[in-house]
């Protein structure tokens, strides 16, 4: 029997579902209905896209790591409870009432930033935190418009230290395009358990020639 959308959201939510409430299904769907093109999924990452994105990251070692998108919230709770206790967490979150439950987490090691993901800079420069271990992006872009998506890519180039990573998981290959210009050639693996399967690509800044 088929359902519609905002019925398998509700069933995701429901007590004994897999997935646990902080995912927000439902609120998840509502902005999405919104703000399709700025949303750009329909549902919450997986927990095993998550696990995914901390591996790849390096999470577990890093100091200072950016989230672009976190949306409801699940990517970041995984991040941070990878994080070491005493790391810190900048994520930068362009739809208000997103933004606004992220703001409620109780961990001092997460700072929200609403605004544009093109803001990297300045968020970073007014909270005083150097530069980022790795950047993790689940922004579409794919639907943004071109000189946006490079000027987003430029902005996390520069902020990067050599050595640090830019790991961004996407259904279309619009980042892979654009980064190959910009960033060079990323390592790409597929996540399958996740509606849609995602690829995950993760850039490494290289050290300046001598
Ligand atoms: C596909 S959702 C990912 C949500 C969550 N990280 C997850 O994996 O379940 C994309 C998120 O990026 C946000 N977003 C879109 N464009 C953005 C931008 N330019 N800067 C910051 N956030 C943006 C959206 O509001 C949304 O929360």
């Amino acid at each position: 029997m088929s359902s519609t959308l905002p019925e398998r959201a509700r069933a995701l939510e429901a007590p004994g579902s897999q997935r646990p409430q902080t995912r927000r299904p439902m609120q998840f769907l509502r902005e999405f209905l919104r703000r399709p093109r700025e949303i750009g999924s329909v549902v919450p990452s997986s927990r095993f896209l998550e696990e995914r994105l901390v591996d790849v990251s390096g999470a577990a070692r890093a100091r200072l790591v950016v989230e672009f998108g976190p949306g409801t919230g699940g990517t970041t709770r995984a991040l941070l409870r990878a994080l070491p206790f005493d790391a810190r967490l900048l994520a930068i979150e362009l739809n208000p009432s997103f933004a606004a439950d992220l703001e409620a987490f109780a961990d001092p090691r997460l700072a929200v930033h609403r605004g544009s993901a093109l803001d990297l800079q300045d968020a970073l420069a007014q909270r005083k935190l150097s530069a980022p271990d790795v950047v993790i992006s689940g922004i579409p872009f794919s639907t943004m418009p071109e000189d946006i998506g490079r000027a987003i890519l430029r902005a996390v180039w520069a902020a990067l230290p050599p050595g640090g990573r830019f790991v961004a998981y996407q259904f279309r290959d619009a980042v892979g395009v654009l980064g190959r210009d910009i960033l060079g050639q990323p390592d790409v693996s597929l996540a399958l358990l996740n509606v849609p399967p995602m690829r995950v690509y993760c850039w490494r800044k290289p050290a300046p020639r001598a």
